[in-house]
């Protein structure tokens, strides 16, 4: 068995806590060991990107431009053996594997020709004989934690623009996506020529993380966090980098809505509503939370929707399905939980928990009891108040409510004060352009599901979903980046600004 140790400054570390890397949708196979750092690896990977950053950003930016072009490359013409990794280490149906692979692909074809822009600008001075600039300057040592549910999507998102800019990178990986992360790691370092300490991969628990985190903060280590993950955990991380006086990037979680109008195409919303429901088993972040349908057309969304949830696919991830396993032990654990917020008032549609053969689907691909399969749940009747409706349910789980006006949906829709993705089916065009206004969310979907953002478009949200940050295309430079303003004076004399300035003088009396 293959063990996956952290690499700091270009070296394997040795030794660290052994813990299995176990396939959630076969149990009974273990794709590696993870050996689990400590905090002073953590900050020693800190160190070895602190060292290696002026170095980094003095290499021209069209040269690093070409390395993201290069890494892009080995990226895809591996991307079959990269996809069937997250097949087999987080459950992920293949063909969905295949387009996270894709999205990596997209980033790095949108950033390789942006190290020949990384544009600054020319500005007018207010005074003759003066130029005025701007330019980007990377920030410095990026640290970048990320989860397992897009395990080499998101980080891509972070390391590549990061990197394009002239940062260094610490990453660490979800312990349960260890595997496919050191593969990740490996094809940037191979694929773009990077020297030691440019990208260093840190595997560790949240203890340790936590730990290693504060303390090169603390040391002037860490001068960025982009974080993917929990509300609670973002919480945690934009307080503490706040004392540091930074702004981490966050991704958090969702509870993203799909409002169904009476102009809707009925089929479309229900295509859409599957497979943001219960694509990756409910687990990406913009994975539907609950779709809000007009009382009007209640009942019959309810029933065609019904039976294609019924009908979907579900089993073996290495299968053509809809839905695998959920990705980890702790997220099985934790739907469970999810599954007991549910309340009598609560309509459940078909059956729920765990598949095995006393609880069976029927149609499941494979055999359910080789891995962490969950019934697709559909709960009508939720509401403000009800935990279900409130909060980010991470699994296959999708609540319906009624609205009677549109007001009322929009109002529904941000009510659980979420904000990432959301999503309306209508074809009247004053319902799309009411929603897009009102809605609190960072993403809108007009006759689109919640999820599935293409890779060159801001993606983030508000409220608890984050704190304003957007990721991905020109967009994210913002957050890797700083403004530096430059004026240069050749006039040879000092010329003071506001005080020197010549003021024209105007004819204000004049009148026609
Ligand atoms: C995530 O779940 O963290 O829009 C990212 C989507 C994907 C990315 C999701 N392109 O669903």
């Amino acid at each position: 068995m293959s063990t996956v140790s952290s690499v700091v400054g270009g070296s394997p570390v040795p030794g660290g806590r052994l813990v299995p890397s176990t396939n959630p949708g076969r149990l009974h196979e273990v794709g590696g060991e993870v050996a689990l750092a400590d905090a002073p690896t953590f900050v020693a990977a800190a160190e070895a990107a602190h060292k290696a950053q002026q170095a980094w950003s003095a290499v021209p930016a069209p040269v690093r431009g070409r390395a993201i072009a290069h890494i892009g490359r080995l990226v895809e013409d591996n991307a079959e053996t990269l996809a069937r990794l997250v097949t087999d280490e987080i459950g992920k149906p293949y063909a969905e594997a295949l387009g996270e692979v894709r999205e990596i692909i997209d980033t790095c074809d949108f950033f390789l020709g942006e190290g020949r822009r990384l544009y600054g600008q020319t500005v007018p001075s207010e005074m003759p004989d003066k130029q005025l600039f701007t330019f980007r300057k990377p920030v410095g040592v990026v640290a970048v934690i990320t989860a397992g549910n897009f395990p080499v999507a998101v980080p891509s998102w972070y390391i590549v623009p990061a990197l394009l800019a002239g940062n260094t990178v610490v990453w660490k990986p979800a312990e349960y996506s260890a595997v496919v992360g050191s593969a990740l790691h490996e094809l940037f370092v191979r694929g773009g020529g990077l020297p030691d300490g440019v990208l260093n991969v840190v595997h560790a628990d949240a203890g340790a993380t936590e730990q290693g985190l504060s303390r090169a903060l603390e040391e002037g280590l860490v001068d960025k966090v982009g974080f993917t993950g929990s509300s609670a955990v973002g919480r945690e991380i934009g307080a503490l980098t706040g004392r540091h006086l930074q702004t981490a990037c966050l991704e958090l979680g969702g509870k993203n809505p799909l409002v169904v109008t009476p102009s809707a195409d009925l089929d479309l919303a229900v295509e859409g509503a599957l497979f943001s429901g219960f694509g990756t088993a409910g687990q990406r972040c913009t994975s539907l939370g609950t779709v809000i349908v007009h009382a009007s057309v209640h009942e019959e969304f309810l029933q065609r929707f019904q039976e294609a949830v019924a009908g979907a696919r579900v089993g073996d991830p290495r299968e053509d399905v809809l839905m695998g396993p959920l990705i980890d032990a702790k997220f099985a654990q934790r739907f469970e939980e999810y599954l007991g917020w549910l309340q009598p008032h609560h309509r459940v549609l078909g059956a729920q928990g765990r598949i095995t053969a006393a609880n069976p689907r029927d149609g499941f691909v494979g055999d359910p009891a080789a891995g962490l399969f969950y019934h697709p749940v559909v709960v009508d009747g939720v509401r403000p108040g009800d935990q279900v409706f409130m909060e980010e349910t991470f699994g296959p789980l999708v609540g319906i409510a009624t609205y009677e006006t549109l007001t009322e949906g929009i109002d529904l829709a941000n009510a659980p004060g979420y904000g990432l993705s959301s999503s309306i089916y209508t074809t009247d065009p004053r319902e799309a352009f009411s929603f897009r206004e009102r809605i609190g969310a960072g993403m809108v979907s007009i006759n689109n599901s919640t999820s599935g953002a293409e890779a060159h478009l801001p993606f983030g949200g508000n409220g608890k979903s984050g704190n304003g940050s957007r990721q991905s295309g020109i967009w994210v430079l913002d957050q890797f980046t700083r403004w530096q303003s430059v004026n240069w004076d050749y006039s040879g004399r000092l010329q003071k600004a506001q005080l020197d300035v010549t003021e024209l003088v105007p004819d204000t009396t004049f009148r026609l």
